[in-house]
């Protein structure tokens, strides 16, 4: 038995079974031919059997397919590091390599916690913006804040007592930063969009350093 994401198991509709994806395009067993438009949330922006992609997937696997990189390290996950740091921007230069985007969020969250414990400081609290979506682990639902999502874990304030989520507005910005800036630990923002949320002015609170970062 399968537990699909996102679906109340008693009234799911039957997933559309597939048995190829080329581009934007997903075949189904009996002859469809749809196209994804979310990218399989996102994850597939290259499109399905990327021959470039495929290419190196395979010429990994040859090699091997994953190791960790506790006490281990080797040339692609330099080579990806090297890169990532061209394109980041400031002195934000190393990579924390994690498996998903709630994990990618989790570990932010702790280094930035991380850091201020060991500079013996007494900040405890993250500002995050109303109706954000972080994922789906704890702590990323936590900073989160989307009711649809998260209701059942105990969305309400009470529970969130070390998170303060504003409105997307710059002066609320500045408030926070005025009223509570000295017990902050970090501020957690989506990329470009609050996706779940469907609100596109974050841009506003944090101009992108170049039109090519859009
Ligand atoms: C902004 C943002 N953060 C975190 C996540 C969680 O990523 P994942 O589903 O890979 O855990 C998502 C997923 O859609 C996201 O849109």
């Amino acid at each position: 038995m399968i537990w699909y994401p996102y679906a109340q198991m008693k009234t799911l509709d039957p997933p559309i079974k597939l048995s190829r994806a080329e581009g934007v395009h997903l075949y189904t067993e009996d002859g469809l031919d749809l196209i994804d438009s979310v990218s399989s949330w996102w994850s597939v922006i290259h499109g399905y059997n990327h021959p470039e992609m495929n290419a190196a997937i395979s010429g990994q696997l040859e090699k091997f397919a994953h190791v960790m990189l506790g006490g281990i390290t080797h040339e692609p996950v330099q080579r990806l590091s090297a890169k990532l740091e061209e394109w980041l921007p400031g002195d934000l230069n190393y990579c924390f390599f994690s498996d998903s985007g709630s994990v990618a969020v989790e570990v932010a969250l702790k280094m930035a916690l991380q850091f201020n414990t060991n500079r013996g400081s007494e900040r405890d609290t993250v500002l995050a913006l109303e109706h954000a979506y972080h994922g789906d682990t704890f702590k990323a639902m936590e900073v989160g804040d989307d009711e649809d999502y998260h209701f059942a874990f105990g969305s309400s304030n009470e529970k969130k007592k070390g998170v303060i989520h504003i409105p997307t507005e710059l002066p609320a910005l500045e408030k926070a930063f005025a009223d509570c800036g000295e017990r902050l630990t970090c501020f957690i923002v989506e990329p470009l969009l609050q996706g779940a949320g469907g609100h596109e002015d974050v841009r506003c609170v944090i101009p992108p350093k170049s039109p090519s970062a859009l």
